[in-house]
């Protein structure tokens, strides 16, 4: 496994995997503190084609809060240590500097209607800043596919339209969520948590299966309204959390729907908070 840490030395590192070991490249990008959810694309990445190459880089522009981006969490040696046994081809850790040179401009992106809701409202500049590195990221690996979790369910829809509107020819490959075994979706900020709250943030997952059973029992035409309501006071009701949102949107345009019908699959997505920690989570409820 090779490390790199400047774009010309990853660069020259590609085009040497692409001669030595074949044509395709998966591409994983990930700011680090690596758990099984990374490791899962990871996994597919080498499987699916003939080398594999994974990022680590804490994109400072996609953190809207300054306190966010302080207390991420850092462990670039453990995650090399936890790469180790994958066999991955390259690894990129490049300094924000080396991502962002100084006084060079930054791209800006209109992603539409995609970033008017949920995480784009919520979080100004959050989806530009993804969209900057994963595109600079994906200009410098070139790769045949891309890995993407559901975890982060905008986020993917998000890259789509970036791989539409720069026409890079990659396919980008959403991967199911990883999830601990009492229903936590496996998150790097996980490592924030004081253990009350671990103990508490599986609720999460809890809650959203219970708006699913409201959406089994709903007809065609039935608002999402009860299910909405059930979610928020549900949250409520766990000491400790409080909802930044909660909305069922239609699965491909992300836009908030009225009734179960409205959308051929729907898809409920969450973020509450725990103390300072920001937890995102969604379910797919795909009836109609
Ligand atoms: P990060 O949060 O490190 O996640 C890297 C990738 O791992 C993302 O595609 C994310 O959706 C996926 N992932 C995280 N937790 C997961 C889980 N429990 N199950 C399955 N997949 C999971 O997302 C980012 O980094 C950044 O925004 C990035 C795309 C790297 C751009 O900076």
């Amino acid at each position: 496994m090779k490390v790199c840490y400047t774009k010309r030395d990853l660069m020259t590192e590609v085009n040497r995997l692409r001669r030595e070991k074949g044509e395709t490249i998966g591409f994983v990008p990930t700011m680090g503190a690596l758990h099984k959810g990374h490791l899962s694309l990871i996994e597919r990445a080498h499987y699916e084609n003939h080398a594999a190459v994974v990022s680590i880089f804490v994109n400072p522009i996609q953190f809207n809060n300054p306190d966010d981006l302080k207390t991420y969490p850092r462990t670039l040696e453990a995650d090399l240590k936890l790469l180790e046994p994958f066999d991955i081809d390259l690894v990129f850790a490049p300094s924000a500097e080396e991502m962002y040179p100084p006084g060079e401009p930054i791209e800006h992106y209109d992603f539409g209607a995609l970033e008017r809701v949920m995480e784009g409202k919520n979080r100004p500049g959050h989806f530009n800043g993804v969209g900057v590195v994963v595109g600079r990221l994906l200009h410098m690996v070139n790769p045949t596919r891309a890995y993407f979790g559901e975890k982060d369910y905008q986020q993917i829809a998000i890259v789509q339209e970036l791989v539409r509107q720069l026409k890079l020819p990659v396919k980008i490959v959403p991967c199911p969520i990883v999830r601990e075994d009492d229903g936590l979706a496996l998150s790097s900020r996980n490592l924030l948590l004081t253990p009350e709250q671990r103990a508490i943030a599986p609720a999460i997952h809890r809650i959203l299966l219970a708006s699913a059973d409201l959406c089994k029992a709903a007809h065609r035409d039935d608002a999402v309204a009860p299910a909405k309501h059930m979610v928020e006071q549900a949250v409520a009701d766990v000491p400790g959390m409080t909802l930044e949102y909660f909305e069922i949107v239609d699965g491909r345009t992300l836009q908030p729907i009225e009734t179960w019908y409205d959308a051929p699959e729907q898809v409920g997505c969450i973020v509450v908070r725990l103390g300072d920690v920001r937890l995102i989570d969604n379910i797919r409820y795909g009836k109609f």
